[in-house]
């Protein structure tokens, strides 16, 4: 695909070599994202981040990474402070707030919106989730992670074993991960979940199609074994009716110090997109593993900055431009003014 003023809305828009590209582009970013060179390739450029779903790493790292290619971030966190809760169409919203803003950033609770919003945009949109449907640039930092933690190991996204736990019915990080993977070869996927919580049937279906096999299991225990990656992910509360139907799924798959050493493999990396809930009903990944050098969850964030550093490079075209940003501004501009 061309990213040069490209919306990212899935990650079905994406080729392997896209994603080599991503992650070649994010390897670049290592000595901005860490302080030890400065870049202001984007100085005077505007990101219009909006949230209109709770989110803290999402939003924060997207802006820091904005920010560290030297450009301004212009927020809105709330549904209720913005005109969105005074009956405003997404078009509306999409008009207005691509003449504020150079690329855009967006989160919403319904499915499609982002897309939607799109249409409407005179600048490059990035989904940062829509519902329960897609986050793609999340599951581009979990595979840049997953592909990291194995190299490290000699062993390579092709072939591999990984595991997905949880609210897999509702989880977008699943949907969008497991859609990325599509791209490679003989992945055995195993998919743990209450039953009313399994992973839509289509995408079942496209991973089955595609070559890869699938286990789906409600034994947390039994799916652990032979894995090179866990994914574990929370029940989305959020997206049932009532909390007290949330209450039926939590807690039901933990993972903690002895349930990891009586059933993983010793290498097996543990993921997850975070926040973990920690509260003593859910728990589903417990701090007794924090120290354990198997878990990949505080690199995945860390990457995330460099994966959304590399996004907004490839989207605004200056990804060739970020070691020499005296030069001036130069980021991509032909849609704004259409
Ligand atoms: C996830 C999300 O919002 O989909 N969080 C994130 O972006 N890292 C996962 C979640 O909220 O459970």
């Amino acid at each position: 695909m061309d990213f040069r003023g490209a919306h990212i809305i899935s990650v079905n828009q994406f080729g392997r070599d896209d994603i080599e590209k991503v992650f070649t582009v994010a390897d670049n970013m290592e000595l901005y994202a860490h302080r030890q060179r400065i870049t202001r390739v984007l100085d005077g450029a505007i990101l219009g981040n909006m949230f209109f779903e709770p989110s803290t790493r999402t939003r924060m790292s997207f802006g820091c990474a904005f920010n560290l290619l030297g450009g301004h971030v212009r927020e809105t966190t709330d549904v209720k402070t913005s005109s969105i809760s005074k009956g405003e169409s997404l078009y509306d919203t999409a008009r207005v707030i691509s003449g504020y803003s150079d690329v855009i950033v967006m989160r919403h609770p319904q499915v499609g919106s982002v897309a939607e919003f799109s249409k409407a945009s005179r600048v490059p949109v990035i989904n940062g989730g829509d519902g329960s449907n897609e986050h793609p640039s999340q599951a581009l930092l979990d595979l840049y992670t997953i592909k990291k933690e194995l190299d490290f190991k000699n062993r390579e996204i092709d072939g591999m074993h990984i595991a997905m736990v949880g609210d897999l019915k509702h989880g977008r990080t699943v949907h969008s991960l497991s859609q990325l993977l599509l791209l490679y070869k003989n992945i055995h996927f195993t998919l743990i979940s209450p039953e009313e919580l399994k992973m839509p049937a289509e995408i079942t279906k496209k991973l089955q199609e595609s070559g890869h096999s699938v286990l789906e299991t409600t034994n947390m225990e039994a799916g652990l074994s032979d894995n090179d990656t866990l994914y574990l992910t929370r029940i989305q509360e959020e997206r049932f009716t009532s909390k007290l139907e949330a209450d039926i799924y939590r807690g039901q798959f933990r993972l903690n110090q002895a349930i990891y050493t009586r059933n993983c493999q010793p290498n097996t990396v543990i993921m997850h997109p975070l926040p973990r809930d920690s509260r003593n009903d859910a728990n589903e990944l417990d701090n007794d593993l924090n120290q354990h050098p198997n878990l990949a969850i505080f690199r995945q964030t860390d990457n995330g900055v460099l994966i959304r550093m590399a996004m907004f490079a490839l989207i605004l075209d200056i990804d060739d431009k970020v070691e020499d940003s005296s030069s001036s501004v130069s980021w991509y501009t032909e849609r704004r003014f259409e």
